[in-house]
Formats: structure tokens, C-alpha cells, sequence
């Protein structure tokens, strides 16, 4: 095992105590479900929904957060989803997503949204199974994408995902753009692609960018110029655009919520050129994830033993990067309150750093990117206080393993001042179901 180097300078202060997550008690949901628990805040997932009414879709890339009542809930809101694997497919049909659009355009004159978009780089055999069962829309990330529908779904209807040569993300494992990402088709091979369609006899409906995740408006709004060069080549099929997700979130103290009004205004201009161009309507897509559960969503933990390792003080806590990878993988900044239990006499505010249980020293929720070992200032604790650790509805329970053989925690979701169980936890049964020796 290799331990991260500590360094001296630590993350800012997040202070605080806190009792409730949207009117429940914190102590009252870790009695009831059990810690390490996931809790989300409806209302939150609704009111990030509603921010991007302006535009015409809002697509879910429910690889953010994929319980299916997260699912229902934006469904109600009015929200379409992505799916990346047959598992996803599976998820959104669940949750209720029907898998074709009406075939009208409806009364603004818009093109219909497909519900369920599968956006990938590959089909893998299962995948392409599925999308074909179910005859659902396809976001083709790779040419050899086409010609593998094509043979299963002659004559369908795709969209593509373009690489513009450049891309963003809060981490670079995050960038989605350029030469050092995997994603989309190359924006030069534009050419070569559509011919490719044309020979497959595909019609490119729809063109998709997504340049990363956890960037900001200035690197998004180079996105709308990129695509509008080429929905130019690629000519009079287009009926949609799709912005691709990446809407930042504030997750460091200081940190606000960028102002939304002026990027769909960019992207509404983007299309309008587009339509007078091909003289017909566009409907135009926006594919958040962590836009819209990120702040819903938040890990109740334990504090299980509180120790001192020289002159650095650690608060270990019943939950590990099984249970939220973000810190080990990236080096992600999540707030933390302290939701202090019984009476005992507490000290000032310090700085701790705050670790999980699994054999492995990365298993620290305050990293920085490279696994090095900061601190959080937080209000004294005691052992059996309970630490919520904050903005982690997106990325969160969808990336937690089994690690150390460690359970999968429990979801629960608060709306309306009621709470309720939307995923047990995982049993020691579960964690064995399909071995044999
Ligand atoms: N569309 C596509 C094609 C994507 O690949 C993604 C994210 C999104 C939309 C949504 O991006 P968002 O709006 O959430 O930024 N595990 C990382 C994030 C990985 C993002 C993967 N793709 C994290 O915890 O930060």
C-alpha cells in the first residue's frame, strides 16, 4: 500500500454543524436506515429541472445518479434521459421512460424528442441488443457505431457525437475533448463519417458535443461555435443540437452558481442561425447530470474512532471510498457538517483530516488531486457524532463499490417532510449472490 504524502497546506474551511437534510433529522434517518447512507432532497432535483425550462429538452445523464426514483422524479419534471449501457436502457424503461417519441412534431413546430437517447462510444453485443429490441435513438460516438446499427436497424435515424479538438473538465480524467479523449468522432473525419452514413443509408438527424465534465460557461460556450461548423457540413437532415452536459456546480466554499441565462441565450442564437439556414425547426438539447443532482444528495456517515497521528488529528468515519469515490479519484472537494450525538462537553473548531475504513491508505475524503492528505476545519467531534458529507448526489452512490467487501449503502429520498427508502442496503447475502465454489 502506498500512502499519500501529506502536505501542510489544507482545503478551506467548511465550519458547520447541521441537524437536517431538507427538514428530516439527520439523527432520525441514521437510526432508521443505518449508516453510511445516501440521502437525497427531492425539492433540490426538482428546482435544478426547472433552472433549464428554457430549453426545448433537458436530457438526464443518469450516470450521475441512476436510482429510479431520482429517474421518476425528473421524468415528472419533464426531463428525457441518456442511457450509456443496457443496464441504463433497463433503468430509464423501469422508471418509466417510454421508448418512443410521438411521431409529430408537437405545436411549436418541433421536431419530437426521442425519451431515451443511447449515447456511447461502442455498442457492446448486449447493448446493441437492446437497442434494438427496443428500437431506441443512438448518439454515435465511433463510425464503426453506424455501420453495426445499420445492419440491425436499416435505415434508422442517428445522431453523432462530435470531438471538436478540444475539451474541459474539473479533473483531467473529466476531459472529454480533444486528442487525449477517447470520446466522439473526430471533427476533421466530418466528411468521411457522413458518407459512411449515406453508404450504411442513415440520415444524421442529430449532432451531440460534450467536451467534459465539471467545466465552466467560458470553455462550454466555445462548444455552440464548434457545432454550428459542423451542423454546416453536415447539412439540411439536422432537427436537433445537443449542448452535452458539464454544467458546473459549486462545491467550494465561495464558489456560486454560474449564471445560465446567458449560455442558452448563446445556444438559442446557434440554433436560430441553424434553422434560418435550413429553413425548419431545431430542437435544442442540454445533457446535464451533476447539474441536476449534485446538491440534492449528501452521505450520512458515522464518526467511528477519532485519532491522532503525530501532530495530525483523523476523524474515521463508517464510510470509505467504496462509498464515495470522488476524493480518491480526483481529488474532489465535498463540504462535510457535523451533526453532533449526546451531550459530551466539545472543544473549539480544528483541523482534522477525515478518513474511511478500507485497507487502503487513499481511503481519506480530504485529498487533494495526487492523494496527498489536507485538513478540514470542522467543530470538534466526538466518536458516535454523525459527519454529512455534502454535494454528493452526483458521481456519488453510481461509482460506489463493493470494495473490501463492503456493502452497497442505502438510498433514501426526503420530499415533502417525509422520507422514504428508495434502495436497501446490500446484505452480506448480496455481496455473495452468483459465487460458487
Ligand atoms: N453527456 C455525456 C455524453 C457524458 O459523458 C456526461 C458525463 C454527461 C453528459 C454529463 O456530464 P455532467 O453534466 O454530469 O458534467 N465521475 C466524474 C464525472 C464523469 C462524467 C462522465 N460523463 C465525477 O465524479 O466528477
Amino acid at each position: 500500500m502506498i500512502a499519500p504524502t501529506s502536505v501542510s497546506a489544507s482545503l478551506p474551511a467548511a465550519v458547520g454543524i447541521r441537524h437536517e437534510i431538507a427538514g428530516a433529522s439527520v439523527a432520525a434517518l441514521a437510526r432508521q436506515y443505518g449508516t453510511p447512507l445516501y440521502v437525497y432532497d427531492a425539492d433540490t432535483i426538482r428546482r435544478r429541472c426547472r433552472d433549464l425550462a428554457a430549453w426545448d429538452t433537458v436530457r438526464f445523464a443518469q450516470k450521475a445518479c441512476s436510482n429510479l426514483a431520482v429517474l421518476d422524479l425528473v421524468r415528472r419534471e419533464g426531463v428525457l434521459v441518456d442511457a450509456v449501457s443496457t443496464g441504463e436502457i433497463h433503468r430509464a424503461l423501469a422508471a418509466g421512460f417510454p421508448a418512443h417519441a410521438a411521431h409529430q412534431p408537437g405545436p411549436d413546430g418541433l421536431p419530437p424528442a426521442h425519451p431515451i437517447v443511447y449515447t456511447a462510444d461502442i455498442f457492446d453485443r448486449d447493448s446493441l441488443d437492446a437497442v434494438v429490441k427496443h428500437g431506441l435513438h443512438v448518439n454515435c460516438g465511433s463510425a464503426d457505431m453506424l455501420e453495426q446499427l445499420a445492419e440491425r436497424m436499416p435505415g434508422a435515424n442517428v445522431t453523432l457525437r462530435v470531438n471538436p479538438g478540444f475539451g474541459h473538465g474539473h479533473s483531467q480524467k473529466t476531459n472529454t475533448g480533444g486528442e487525449g479523449s477517447k470520446h466522439g468522432i473526430w471533427h476533421e473525419e466530418i466528411p468521411d463519417v457522413l458518407r459512411r452514413a449515406e453508404w450504411a443509408g442513415l440520415a444524421v438527424s442529430g449532432l451531440h458535443m460534450h467536451i467534459g465534465s465539471g467545466t465552466d460557461l467560458a470553455h462550454l460556450a466555445e462548444v455552440a461555435e464548434a457545432l454550428e461548423r459542423v451542423a454546416i457540413e453536415v447539412g439540411r437532415s439536422l432537427t436537433m443540437v445537443s449542448a452535452g452536459g458539464g454544467l458546473p456546480v459549486p462545491y467550494k466554499p465561495g464558489e456560486v452558481h454560474a449564471d445560465l441565462s446567458g449560455y442558452f441565450t448563446l445556444w438559442d442564437a446557434t440554433r436560430k442561425r441553424l434553422e434560418d439556414r435550413f429553413g425548419h425547426r431545431i430542437r435544442l438539447e442540454i445533457e446535464p447530470g451533476r447539474y441536476l443532482t449534485a446538491e440534492s444528495g449528501s452521505v450520512v456517515t458515522e464518526i467511528r474512532a477519532i485519532k491522532k497521528q503525530g501532530s495530525r488529528k483523523y476523524l474515521l468515519v463508517d464510510a470509505g471510498f467504496n462509498t464515495l469515490a470522488r476524493p480518491v479519484l480526483y481529488g474532489s472537494y465535498h463540504p462535510m457538517s457535523l451533526c453532533p450525538q449526546g451531550e459530551a462537553e466539545r472543544g473549539a473548531a480544528e483541523e482534522v483530516a477525515v478518513g474511511g475504513p478500507l485497507c487502503e491508505s487513499g481511503d481519506i475524503f480530504t485529498q487533494t488531486d495526487g492523494g496527498f492528505v489536507a485538513t478540514r476545519n470542522l467543530p470538534a467531534a466526538a466518536v458516535g457524532d454523525l459527519l454529512v458529507i455534502e454535494i454528493a448526489g452526483a458521481y456519488g452512490f453510481v461509482m460506489a463499490s463493493n470494495y473490501n467487501s463492503k456493502p452497497l449503502p442505502a438510498e433514501v429520498l426526503v420530499d415533502g417532510g417525509t422520507h422514504r427508502l428508495v434502495r436497501a442496503r446490500q446484505t452480506p447475502e448480496d455481496l455473495v449472490r452468483g459465487e460458487c465454489v
